[in-house]
């Protein structure tokens, strides 16, 4: 494993332990998490890999390997910036249960991509300590402090669905999340017996403004649920009576969340009653709310999910956070080619960046490797 020699060539032994954690699509339920809602991701074949060795004082060493140089000697908690953030975040989250340590990482998500890079690097790493020092925390545990390490120390007020992807997916499956009581379920996903195939389609665009209108979303959905006097968006039952007292963008966010909870459920129905072809209407139609409700989507996005839908998808939408990263298309395998052909011709056809392409299989939660 190339990460247990790059740890042995900078530090001079090899690890303690490797982990691995994924990163993740989410199969529907986008901006739920943070309403108390329910979410259905299922884990990527990318991850990231994090061999570590405790120290007994208090220095961080880190490495990674695609970040070549010297591995980079952390003191305390508060020296980092970049990607070194997520993994002192993670120390800093565990505090005196943890002394220093020294780390090697190595991971393959395609960078940009939205697939969750970031969860799956804190989940990596706090899988390896909580193995290291006997903490006993289970998954949801690992997937909680790793999401407040993004919270309270990166900056990032995300909501649990990519940590809980990272840490409790299952191979095969989609993890059924219900945000609030945080119980869930491996839901059988398997998409080749359908003869169908999920393809992720990189846009390779990242909006620089995304930080701040997720924060934005986030305020106005908390407003809106202090508006309608519930404590989250979740406990909408009536959605007309709800929309009639709020106005402007409060109304269209309560709109998507409230309809997106409905669709997750449909769609776990339909998985459960076998009709797996049928859920690309529901993943249109998610689309469509993100797009128009939410307004989380760009223009590369919008015209992945038209072009795919075009060229024979069963149905599309844009997956993650938005303003970039990645959609996801339901495809019959025979359609493969001509989906692809479809969304690059489309590209060019808008002068955009050509875009990559990725099947996605339902992969493996955090495990430990060595
Ligand atoms: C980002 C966040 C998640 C979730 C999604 C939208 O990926 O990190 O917590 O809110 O956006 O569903």
């Amino acid at each position: 494993m190339r990460v247990v020699e790059a740890f042995r060539a900078a530090y001079g032994a090899a690890p303690q332990t490797v982990w691995r954690a994924p990163g993740r699509v989410n199969l529907i339920g986008e901006h739920t998490d943070y309403n108390d809602g329910f979410v259905l991701p299922f884990a990527v074949p990318w991850g990231v890999t994090a061999a570590i060795t405790p120290r007994t004082d208090d220095t961080i060493r880190l490495l990674s390997l695609q970040a070549p140089g010297e591995p980079v000697t952390i003191a305390g908690h508060d020296q980092s910036a970049g990607w070194t953030r997520y993994v002192v975040g993670v120390f800093a989250m565990l505090g005196d249960r943890v002394r220093g340590a020294d780390v090697a990482i190595d991971g393959d998500v395609p960078p940009g991509a939205g697939l969750s890079s970031s969860a799956a690097l804190e989940v990596a790493v706090a899988s390896a300590l909580n193995d290291l020092h006997g903490l006993g925390m289970t998954p949801m545990e690992i997937a909680l402090l790793s999401q407040k390490a993004e919270n309270d120390f990166v900056g990032m007020p995300c909501g649990i669905l990519d940590q809980a992807a990272s840490a409790l997916c299952e191979e095969g499956h989609a993890l059924f999340l219900d945000c609030r009581s945080l119980g869930s379920r491996n839901i059988p996903l398997d998409l080749a017996a359908h003869g169908l195939s999920m393809l992720i389609i990189d846009t390779q665009v990242h909006h620089q403004h995304a930080d701040g209108e997720y924060a934005k979303r986030r305020a106005e959905c908390e407003s809106a649920a202090r508006k309608l006097g519930v404590p989250a968006l979740r406990d909408v039952t009536d959605l007309a009576a709800a929309l009639d007292r709020l106005q402007g963008d409060e109304r269209k966010r309560t709109m998507h969340v409230v309809t997106e909870n409905h669709r997750v459920e449909a769609l776990i129905g339909l998985l459960r009653a076998g009709a797996v072809s049928e859920i690309g209407a529901l993943l249109n139609a998610s689309h469509l709310s993100l797009r128009d409700q939410y307004e989380v989507s760009s223009p590369e996005l919008d015209v992945a999910v038209e072009a795919a839908i075009k060229g024979g998808a069963r149905g599309a939408r844009m997956t993650g956070g938005g303003f970039g990263g990645s959609a996801i298309a339901l495809v019959p395998v025979d359609r493969l080619s001509s989906v692809e052909e479809s969304v690059t011709g489309a590209y060019a056809e808008h002068g955009f960046q050509a875009p990559r392409f990725l099947p996605a299989t339902p992969a493996r939660g955090a495990h430990r490797l060595a």
